[in-house]
């Protein structure tokens, strides 16, 4: 099993990005994590982070011809404003899960909508870097399943 995992604008500032909402985690540390829990059980976690909005769309478009079976998305800002993410998940048509470390539901008003979880399998988000965790064993228990 192989999957994508995308992280959109300003994650790459991880670890001295508003350590209050976010953590003191680095996104280098966040992303081992992921890939040493994705080979315990027994998938292949390919990270990859963009500022740049087509980057993420581009990506997310060659997916499964690169032979991905699902996707761990934070999109960070994008998830807000996005139509071309939310197109570029709808049209790929492989499970995406949408994960944020902080509880966006309780925050800015303007992070309260994303443009993105009407297309994906589902949200998890507020439990910093464990999210993406979280989101790597949903994804795996449902892919496993449909194999
Ligand atoms: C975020 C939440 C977004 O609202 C914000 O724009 C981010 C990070 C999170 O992981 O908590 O950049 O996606």
């Amino acid at each position: 099993m192989k999957i994508l995992l995308l992280n959109g604008p300003n994650l790459q500032l991880l670890g001295t990005r508003e350590p209050g909402i976010y953590g003191s985690d680095t996104l280098a540390s966040i992303t081992g994590e992921v890939q040493s829990c994705g080979r315990e059980l027994g998938c292949e976690v390919v990270a990859r982070q963009s500022n740049i909005e087509g980057e993420l769309v581009t990506w997310i478009g060659d997916s499964r011809q690169e032979g991905f079976d699902g996707i761990i998305l934070n999109a960070a800002a994008y998830t807000h404003t996005s139509v071309a993410l939310r197109d570029a998940i709808k049209a790929v048509g492989l499970p995406v899960v949408e994960v944020h470390l902080s509880n966006t539901a309780s925050r800015e008003e303007f992070r309260h909508h994303s443009f993105i979880a009407p297309v994906c399998l589902g949200v998890i988000a507020g439990f910093g870097k464990d999210s993406y965790l979280l989101a790597l064993r949903a994804l795996y228990s449902r892919l496993s399943r449909e194999k």
